[in-house]
């Protein structure tokens, strides 16, 4: 048998997984230990940012459009790396200390974890590499995900990695190789004439290594992204490049986008296009991207990611900021539906945030200073639909988010169960009646709703809920 071109570090990795006792070996219980943290946590923040951000969406003076991934932007205009490279370079310009203000925000917001982008689609390195001169270290003689790290760590936020696999730089990458993925010189011949992938794939487990190694404990590896036509082992040999991960950090937690097939979770190339099952050899969870699964996704670990407005890179072009409202409700929906929420940001080019973006994430704060527990460490809710809101589950206590506050004052909660003790998390000492009818429990709420966009009542129940059908 012709063993694919790998190198010789890349074959005793192979060797050494299938040796050690690795992913294949881990029980149930022991996968259960490993997610706990993130499964508990419920809410992170997410960082596009790159050379992308100085551009901030505009080239040549022209906005490249106003809606949309603008960290996309050297595709969108079709630029080689190297015209990129020359224009984007002078407008990023990090200040000193700049992660801070992230670390600071997503703490204050509730965020319990931090992912960010170590390299996207553009190839650019935000450490210092000894692998590529296309990165932090060469270009800034900065060590950005250094800086990053440390300030999540002084947050006491749990840090992951977005790592992309596509990439529009490295001259042995091969996008011919692929038809669905993206590369801004698609349909053109090699600029050098012909490329090995595999000596991107060397380069690309190379920086890897580098990221997992000399970073001390990360816990997160957000891998993307694969194409039907190009993923897994023949794209990115990623059995290996997981398993490289897993051997420098082994309680960590990754995604499944390193893949997309049905075993994968994947049904499609479409961003909605999952499938409800996940073999945990291609990751630990599946990633809906811009919108919430209508019905959760039972069985499976998930997290929603999505934009605050509606690119991941900065772009001043864009002004379509979501509400606190939708923000505030699309945290709970998902915490209702048992899975996480991934919000992002898209710093400028030093580093800054908008003022719309540390407004919304302000907001979240104030309203997880009351109502956090109604959010960590909970479990999907047991009811199907609730006209007036939602639920999620913590053993015995359920907790209810009443986005509508009815006018009679009162809140029917359709459960057989007595309830032991009811109170709004923003009154924790004032009990609420509750009365027991045919139709579930009759809750007696004040006149107004002590938050107009979610009121939360602590709900202490006799024992399992018992939820009676509609
Ligand atoms: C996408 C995009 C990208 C973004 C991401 C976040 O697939 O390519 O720009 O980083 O996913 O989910």
């Amino acid at each position: 048998m012709k063993l694919p071109a790998r190198s010789l570090p890349g074959l005793l990795a192979v060797l050494a997984l299938a040796a050690s006792p690795t992913l294949a070996q881990e029980t149930a219980a022991q996968r259960d230990a490993r997610l706990q943290w993130w499964r508990e946590a419920r809410f992170g923040m997410f960082v596009h940012w790159g050379l992308y951000s100085g551009l901030a969406g505009t080239w040549e003076g022209k906005a490249v459009g106003t809606k949309g991934g603008m960290e996309w932007i050297q595709q969108r205009v079709k630029a080689d790396t190297a015209t990129y490279a020359q224009r984007a370079i002078p407008l990023f310009k990090p200040t000193p200390g700049f992660a801070r203000e992230w670390a600071r925000l997503a703490k204050a917001a509730g965020c319990r974890y931090l992912v960010f982008t170590t390299k996207h689609h553009d190839g650019f390195a935000l450490h210092d590499s000894k692998v590529s001169d296309y990165d932090a270290g060469s270009v800034l003689q900065r060590d950005l995900v250094r800086e990053i790290v440390d300030a999540c760590r002084a947050e006491g936020l749990r840090v992951g990695f977005y790592h992309s696999v596509i990439d529009w730089h490295h001259d042995q990458y091969e996008y011919a190789l692929s038809k669905q993925l993206p590369h801004p010189l698609k349909g053109q011949p090699y600029p050098n004439g012909t490329r090995q992938h595999a000596k991107y794939l060397d380069y690309l487990h190379a920086e890897v290594r580098e990221l997992v190694s000399n970073y001390g404990r990360i816990d997160i590896l957000w891998w993307d992204y694969s194409a039907q036509d190009f993923q897994g082992d023949v794209a990115w040999r990623a059995t290996e490049l997981m398993s490289l991960v897993r051997s420098k950090l082994p309680g960590v937690i990754m995604n499944n986008r390193l893949y997309r097939s049905a075993e994968a979770g994947w049904k499609s190339m479409g961003t909605e296009g999952y499938a409800p099952q996940l073999d945990p050899r291609y990751g630990d969870f599946i990633t809906p991207e811009q919108h919430i699964p209508a019905t959760g996704m039972p069985g499976v670990d998930w997290e929603t990611c999505m934009t605050l407005n509606t690119t991941w890179g900065y772009s001043e072009h864009d002004h379509a900021w979501k509400s606190d409202e939708t923000l505030i409700r699309n945290l709970i929906d998902i915490a209702s539906k048992g899975g996480n929420y991934l919000l992002n940001i898209g710093p400028k080019g030093d580093g800054s945030l908008t003022p719309e973006t540390v407004k919304s994430f302000q907001a979240i704060g104030a309203w997880m200073k009351i109502n956090g527990e109604s959010i960590y460490g909970t479990t999907a809710s047991p009811f199907a639909k609730l006209d007036w809101g939602r639920a999620v589950r913590k053993g015995r206590t359920l907790y209810l988010h009443v986005f509508n506050w009815p006018a009679d004052g009162t809140l029917l909660v359709p459960l057989a169960n007595k309830a032991t003790r009811a109170t709004l998390l923003a009154a924790p000492r004032e009990k609420l009646a509750v009365s027991s009818t045919p139709g579930g429990l009759r809750l007696q709420l004040p006149a107004r709703a002590p938050d107009p966009i979610a009121s939360v009542i602590r709900l202490e129940l006799d024992g399992d809920p018992r939820v009676i059908a509609p």
